[in-house]
């Protein structure tokens, strides 16, 4: 039986089933940071899964803490690249991308994470019927990234949270310095 705890090891969709006390729908916090919106929405949403993805280890040991008398979330210890490769098709309900590293510069924009390749991941991973949801500090990547989604037959929507949804730490931060924060949810 895997532990809850974070793991560097190839997770399948049998590994991940044996991370949470009971089977229930799945949502995935790519880039949970701190852990912050994961813990909260676990705690908000307790018929639910709820699956962190950090590549920062100290970031991992704080998404730990926060989660640890949560039965149904767990964290993984990982790059998003190789967890898309590793989880099984149409794992999720539900995948989150929070205010994920905008890389503003025009030469850096290929290190974002939204790219062609990572909206195929996502299809993949989805259930039919399932959602990304997308928020960001950045009018150009929240533009761009809506973009390739539209170009690959994604439905876009937009997306307001109910007030009731905890925030994420970076979306405090943006809302306390009066940032304008851009949001689509994408679907097929
Ligand atoms: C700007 S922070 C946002 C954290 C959190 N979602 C929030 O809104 O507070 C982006 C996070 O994504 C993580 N990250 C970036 N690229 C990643 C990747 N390829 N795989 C896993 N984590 C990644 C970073 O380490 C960082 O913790």
């Amino acid at each position: 039986m895997p532990e809850r705890a974070a793991t560097t090891s190839k997770p399948t969709l049998g590994d991940i089933a044996g991370l949470f006390a009971r089977p229930a729908p799945l949502a995935i916090d790519l880039g949970c940071g701190n852990g912050v919106f994961l813990a909260a929405l676990a705690k908000l949403q307790p018929e639910k899964n709820f699956l962190g993805v950090e590549r920062k280890a100290y970031r991992v040991r704080q998404t730990e803490r926060r989660i640890a008398e949560l039965p149904n979330a767990a964290i993984i210890h990982g790059d998003v690249a190789d967890i898309f490769k590793s989880l099984s098709p149409t794992a999720a309900n539900e995948i989150f991308l929070l205010f994920s590293d905008p890389w503003p510069k025009r030469r850096h924009a290929g290190r974002r994470l939204v790219q062609t390749e990572f909206v195929s991941s996502i299809g993949r991973l989805l259930k039919s019927g399932g959602i990304f949801f997308f928020a960001s500090d950045s009018k150009d990547y929240a533009e761009r990234a809506k973009g390739i989604f539209q170009e690959t037959g994604w439905e876009i929507l937009p997306w307001e949270p109910p007030d009731e949804w905890p925030k994420t730490e970076f979306e405090q931060h943006f809302l306390s310095t009066g940032v304008e924060i851009r949001r689509f949810q994408a679907t097929r």
